[in-house]
C-alpha cells in the first residue's frame, strides 16, 4: 500500500509534516495559500512533484472557501506567483503555475466567477490523478529498461534522497522503478536533513543508480539533491549505469545547460543543529546548497519519464511540442 502523504478531499487538505519524521506522524491542515507556502518553504512538504501538488491544492482549498470573489483572476495570479517563489530549484511549481494561469485566463473569457472557480479547482484536482498515473508509467518504463536482459532478482537499485511517496502523490519516481522491478534491494541515502533509512551494512554492489530530479534542462543536465553529482561520478568510475527518473513536468527546455539552474541555498541552522541541539562549533561558516547539478555526460543509463526512456541527447527532441514553454 502506498503511503498517502497528501490527503485531499474537496475543500480539505492535510499533509504529512516531514519535519517531525521519523519520531512523529502528524498531518497538518492546510487551509490557505499562505499555509501552503509556509509548508513548502519550511520543508514540511518536500520533493519537486509534491511541492507543486500541495501548492496548487492549497489554492484549491482556499478557492473552495470562497476566496477571490472580488477579482478571481488576480487572486489566482497572485497566489501562484507567491507559491512559485517559495523554493527556486524545482521547476514543477513554476510550470504548474504557468499552465494553470493560461487555463484560467482562457476560461475567464467565457465563464462567470462561480463557473471559473469550479473549473480551476477541477484542473487542480486532475493534477493529483496525473501525478499518480505518471508515477506508474515512469516505474513501468524504467523497470522494462532496467530489467531487459537481466534476471529480476539480481537487480539492486541505489537511489539518493527522497524519491518515493513522500515526494509525489503516488509511489514515487526513482523508487517507482523498485516497485516495478519487484525484488530489488533499495538503499535510500539521504542528506542534508536526516531523512529515509540508513544503508544496509552489507551493501557491496549494485546495478543501476536511479535518482529523481528537481529540474532537467534541455541538454539533460539535472539538478537533484546535493550529493547526486558525486554518486554519478562514482557510478561512471565503476561502470554502473546512472538513470534519472522524473516526470516531464520536472523538465525545463527553456534552460540550455545546468549552469543556468538557480540552486537553492538553505539556512545554516539545518547543518549546525539537530532538533534545536547544536552540533557544530559556534559561529562556524556554512554553505548549504540544497541541490547539485549532474552533467548529462554522467547520465549514462537514460532519463526515465512518463513518455519513455531517453538519452540526454534525445530529451529535447522527445519533449518538444509536448511541454508548455516556460
Ligand atoms: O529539498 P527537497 O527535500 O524538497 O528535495 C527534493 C527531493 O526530494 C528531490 O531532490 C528528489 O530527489 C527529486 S523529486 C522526486
Amino acid at each position: 500500500m502506498t503511503l498517502e502523504a497528501i490527503r485531499y478531499r474537496s475543500g480539505s487538505l492535510q499533509i504529512l509534516n516531514q519535519l517531525l519524521l521519523p519520531h512523529e506522524t502528524v498531518f497538518d491542515e492546510i487551509r490557505s495559500v499562505r499555509d501552503g507556502y509556509e509548508a513548502i518553504k519550511s520543508m514540511k512538504v518536500r520533493g519537486a512533484p509534491a511541492i507543486a501538488i500541495v501548492g496548487c491544492l492549497s489554492l484549491a482549498v482556499e478557492l473552495r472557501g470562497g476566496a477571490g470573489a472580488d477579482d478571481l483572476v488576480s487572486f489566482i495570479r497572485e497566489s501562484l506567483c507567491h507559491l512559485t517563489s517559495a523554493r527556486p530549484t524545482a521547476v514543477n511549481m513554476g510550470r504548474a503555475a504557468r499552465e494553470l494561469m493560461e487555463f484560467t485566463e482562457n476560461e475567464s473569457m467565457e465563464k462567470n466567477t462561480e463557473q471559473l472557480r469550479d473549473s480551476v479547482i477541477g484542473w487542480i484536482e486532475e493534477m493529483l490523478e496525473r501525478d499518480v498515473n505518471d508515477n506508474k508509467k515512469i516505474g513501468n518504463y524504467g523497470a522494462q529498461h532496467i530489467l531487459s536482459g537481466v534476471p529480476r532478482d539480481s537487480v539492486t537499485i541505489l537511489t539518493h534522497c527522497n524519491t518515493g511517496s513522500l515526494a509525489t502523490a503516488g509511489y514515487g519516481t526513482a523508487l517507482g522503478e523498485s516497485e516495478w522491478c519487484g525484488r530489488c534491494t533499495r538503499w535510500a541515502h539521504t542528506r542534508p536533513s536526516l531523512r529515509g533509512s540508513p544503508p544496509p551494512s552489507s551493501q557491496t554492489a549494485w546495478q543501476p543508480v536511479v535518482v529523481g530530479a528537481d529540474r532537467v534542462v534541455a541538454n539533460g543536465d539535472t539538478a537533484n539533491k546535493v550529493g547526486t553529482y558525486q554518486l554519478a561520478i562514482a557510478a561512471k568510475h565503476h561502470g554502473v549505469p546512472f538513470y534519472v527518473a522524473a516526470p516531464s513536468t520536472s523538465c525545463d527546455l527553456s534552460l540550455e545547460s545546468g549552469r543556468d539552474i538557480v540552486i537553492e541555498e538553505r539556512p545554516a541552522v539545518e547543518l549546525t543543529s539537530i532538533n534545536g541541539v547544536p552540533v557544530a562549533a559556534p559561529g562556524i561558516d556554512v554553505w548549504n546548497p540544497a541541490f547539485d547539478v549532474t552533467p548529462h555526460q554522467l547520465i549514462t543509463g537514460g532519463i526515465i519519464t512518463e513518455l519513455g526512456v531517453f538519452l540526454p541527447s534525445e530529451l529535447q527532441a522527445a519533449l518538444t511540442g509536448r511541454l508548455t514553454a516556460l
